[in-house]
């Protein structure tokens, strides 16, 4: 046992745990996984130092193993046990250890290691200028930060400045990130219970989530019927606008990595309404940005130009955080005020590895990879559900794949616990990745994984599905 819970305690409060972003630390499966877990002594030690000195949080401590190294795809724990690494947070698109990262950064801690504020420098500039020349259309100022959550921060704070407004929509269901302006901007329980007001004017409608239409339409087997269905997540949300008047920015991830993917026009309809009331468009493509959709970016897919594109997690190569908020020339607007100034806004090594972690996708053709890996693994899931009534939907755009798992496919009942189960099972198996909404396998794998890395990934859950389904 590593946690500090008695097993019926951990029932209780796995019942409270809200399912969104991710699974429960907290779960009866997870405390099984633990007691037949073969972690060796050094590993048992750390997590027990972990589980003391860390403060307890849903996701994060208590934590199951220990990372002793990570190469590639994988991840190994001390008891060196291998994980071939499906989940990563989004931030290995290159894999990890990437020699040539590494060794750029290893470089820029000799040669300039900081440049504080009134200095620009040179990592810091050649990135600005990458950025803007692979951003789509004329979206070519930008702004960095140290993390994903800040960056969504100044993003919102523009739209503000920018549009006298301060009130934006939002999906429920949705992350933003873990400070005030991406909890505002969220729609998850599991980080706004508690949490008291929010900014006010957030307001939040049903998202789109065709296989699970809030509203309650069919999703026609994949192919949803917009004759039928008018597409009403489109038009509720022009319908909120309308009725909200005055708002800042609509702020939505394009593909929400869940995933759950637009239906055919939706981005298009949404532009032409934000055109239509002077709304600023936010694209949150933080953990989907860079290529694992299958485009550099995932506004690309939809041949929508967003007025503002927040990036984060894989621009740091998995070594290094930062993040960066693109947006159109127009909105330099804000000279007189300081819009984001953190200390590492220009840090040469952080910049370096974005420098070097573009380089790199751009060198080994990783975006392409994604496609074609991503589109194989989407005919082999699809297989598969043909196999197995447990698998309600299979989803999926480039690497950014989901597997969601029912009860029954008639009412679609999220099968949550078999969800679990077949998570734990995959892990002892020697694969990682998390599930989304309780029940489906989330699976965001690095963009340098191999059709046969993908295969072996797929025999191994579908295995752990035939277990738990007939057990
Ligand atoms: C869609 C989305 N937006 C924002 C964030 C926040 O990024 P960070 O954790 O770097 O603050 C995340 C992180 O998971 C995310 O997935």
């Amino acid at each position: 046992m590593t946690t500090d819970y008695t097993s019926s305690q951990t029932n209780a409060i796995s019942k409270l745990f809200h399912q969104g972003e991710g699974d429960s630390n907290l779960s009866k499966n997870r405390l099984l996984w633990e007691a037949g877990s073969k972690n060796d002594i050094e590993g048992r030690k750390l997590i027990e130092q972990d589980n003391q000195y860390f403060i307890h949080q849903s996701l994060s401590t208590p934590c199951l193993a220990v990372a002793k190294k990570v190469e590639g795809i994988w991840v190994e724990d001390t008891a060196g046990r291998r994980f071939m690494d499906f989940h990563g947070n989004n931030a290995h698109h290159i894999g990890y250890a990437h020699p040539k990262l590494a060794q750029a950064i290893k470089d820029q801690i000799d040669e300039l290691p900081f440049a504080p504020r009134r200095f620009t420098d040179a990592p810091a500039v050649e990135l600005a200028k990458k950025i803007s020349e692979l951003a789509p259309g004329d979206n070519n100022k930008v702004l960095f930060a140290t993390g994903g959550s800040d960056a969504i921060d100044m993003a919102m704070k523009l739209a503000r400045a920018a549009t006298g407004r301060h009130k934006t929509i939002s999906f429920w269901d949705s992350f933003h990130g873990a400070g005030f302006g991406g909890l505002a901007v969220g729609g998850e329980s599991l980080f706004r219970n508690n949490m008291g007001p929010m900014l006010s004017g957030s307001e939040h409608v049903a998202p789109f989530a065709c296989y699970r239409c809030p509203y309650g339409y069919d999703d026609n087997n994949g192919a949803p019927d917009l004759d039928v269905c008018k597409m009403t997540c489109a038009n509720m949300l022009r319908y909120v606008m309308e009725k909200e008047k005055e708002v800042a920015a609509v702020i939505a991830e394009p593909v929400r990595a869940v995933p759950y993917i637009p239906p055919p026009g939706f981005w298009k309809a949404i532009r032409e309404v934000c055109n239509d009331m002077g709304t600023l468009l936010i694209f949150d493509e933080i953990p989907n940005g860079l290529g694992k959709t299958g485009s550099m970016f995932v506004s690309e897919q939809f041949d929508v130009m967003p007025d503002i594109t927040v990036i984060g997690k894989a621009l740091g190569g998995g070594m290094l955080p930062i993040a960066a908020m693109i947006v159109r020339p127009e909105l330099n607007i804000l000279s007189t005020q300081a819009l984001g100034h953190y200390t590492h806004e220009k840090n040469p090594i952080t910049t370096r590895a974005a420098l070097t972690t573009i380089e790199i996708i751009e060198e080994e053709g990783l975006v392409e990879n994604a496609r074609v890996v991503g589109l194989h693994a989407l005919e082999r899931l699809n297989e598969m559900k043909e196999r197995h009534p447990i698998i309600g939907n299979v989803a999926g755009l480039g690497l950014c794949i989901g597997i969601d798992l029912v009860s029954n496919r008639k009412d679609k009942t999220p099968a949550s616990d078999i969800a679990d189960r077949v998570m734990y099972r995959c892990l002892n198996n020697g694969l990682s990745f998390k599930t989304t909404m309780g029940n489906i396998l989330t699976l965001t794998p690095p963009l340098i994984v191999t059709k046969d890395q993908m295969d072996q990934a797929l025999n191994i859950i579908e295995e752990a599905i035939i277990v738990e389904t007939s057990e």
